[in-house]
């Protein structure tokens, strides 16, 4: 399993050559609205004064900081602004890294290939703990897995590609894990805003001083685009408090800082988001999981109800999640999706779909007139 480049674009311009009309399941890329005051802080800030259009602090708008760490029922020195929630588990997985109190990190399968990709780049000894079926982590699992070399333990709830969410017991061994081997657990919440089963719990809740919180505005205000995410880190008088001086540093040394109208309109949606946008969000995707999944029962496929996210995994009889029969899917049913197998071995027979498009009646009747 080559980990070192993850698929998504690959596949995501194969698509877009395709001589056919195809509709698109691959990425994370959500097709519904931003909040309105998005869109409004974007346009408020083009008629900003020039020095409003100048390098903001490298740790992001201290307004932003504030409103993320008021609502985390964190101190605003923890929280550090990203590019994306990609730049937070980077920062996070480095930090830990840095430490030299150990050189792996372990990671479920099946995982999400940009962390996996991550801890090849970094040189890191990667160690990979299989879910169950329905997606859960079995923390007993976790703990024979870890080693007083392990640096990270990096999950992922709700999550992508299972659907799983983690119960708060879950996370809360995960946690102890971690302090018991002096690592860190990287929680990537990218996804809390899409939990239909009403488990999710952020693993801040734990209070611990082993625990980085990764997260963004990617999904949850449908802004793949504008590359706004956070990092909270451990309490800088704690023991790990070293983790948020270092990942500052590495931060301004790759970026110098982060975009400013990005972070100025995320700001304002923050503020004036009423939760009536999130609820319409996990309502539109919970009527799409709805009529996807029943389509494909229809067409007697076996797949993944998830609880959380905004995936469903597929496995048809015969056709393995291989990029190969990807590619056949786009060029002879219409239907792009990802090959299970570019998430780890465990579903390396299964497909993945991304529930972002209205289509998904029409992409399961195309998946079983052609696999059917
Ligand atoms: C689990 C997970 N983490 C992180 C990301 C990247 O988020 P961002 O766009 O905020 O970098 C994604 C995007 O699909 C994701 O699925």
């Amino acid at each position: 399993m080559d980990y070192e480049t993850p698929q998504f674009f690959r596949v995501m311009q194969y698509a877009a050559r395709a001589e056919r009309d195809v509709v698109d399941m691959v990425s994370g890329n959500p097709d519904w609205e931003p909040p309105a005051a998005l869109r409004e802080g974007l346009a408020e800030y083009a008629d900003g004064e020039v020095s409003d259009f100048q390098y903001p602090p490298s740790v992001g708008l201290t307004p932003l900081r504030d409103e993320i760490a008021e609502r985390r029922g964190v101190d605003r020195s923890r929280v550090l602004v990203t590019n994306g929630a990609g730049e937070a588990n980077h920062l996070a997985m480095t930090s830990a890294l840095d430490r030299g109190e150990g050189d792996e990190v372990i990671m479920t399968d099946p995982v999400y290939p940009y962390y996996a990709g991550r801890a090849n780049l970094l040189n890191a000894e990667s160690t990979y703990v299989p879910v169950d079926e329905t997606g859960q982590v079995d923390p007993a699992a976790v703990r024979e897995a870890t080693t007083d070399d392990t640096a990270a333990i990096v999950v992922n709830s709700p999550n992508n590609p299972t659907g799983a969410v983690y119960p708060p017991e879950t996370i809360e061994s995960l946690v102890e894990i971690a302090e018991d081997h002096d690592a860190v657990l990287v929680s990537d919440e990218v996804y809390d805003h899409f939990d239909y089963t009403g488990d999710f719990e952020s693993a801040l809740a734990t209070d611990s001083d082993h625990v980085v919180a990764t997260n963004s505005f990617s999904k949850s205000m449908a802004i793949t685009g504008f590359r706004v995410g956070y990092a909270v880190f451990p309490d800088e008088d704690g023991p790990l408090g070293e983790l948020v001086e270092r990942a500052r540093t590495r931060h301004m040394i790759q970026n110098v800082a982060g975009s400013r109208p990005a972070q100025y309109a995320v700001l304002r949606a923050l503020r004036e988001t009423p939760p009536e946008y999130y609820e319409r969000s996990r309502e539109r995707l919970r009527e799409r999981i709805d009529r996807f999944t029943d389509a494909l029962d229809a067409a007697g496929a076996e797949y993944t109800t998830p609880g959380g996210s905004f995936y469903v995994m597929a496995r048809f009889d015969g056709f393995p999640g291989t990029m190969e029969n990807v590619e056949r899917l786009i060029d002879e049913a219409g239907v792009a999706g990802m090959p299970g197998e570019a998430f780890g071995e465990s579903r390396a027979d299964w497909l993945r779909f991304a529930l972002v498009t209205p289509r998904v009646d029409e992409a399961a009747e195309r998946l079983a007139d052609y696999l059917g």
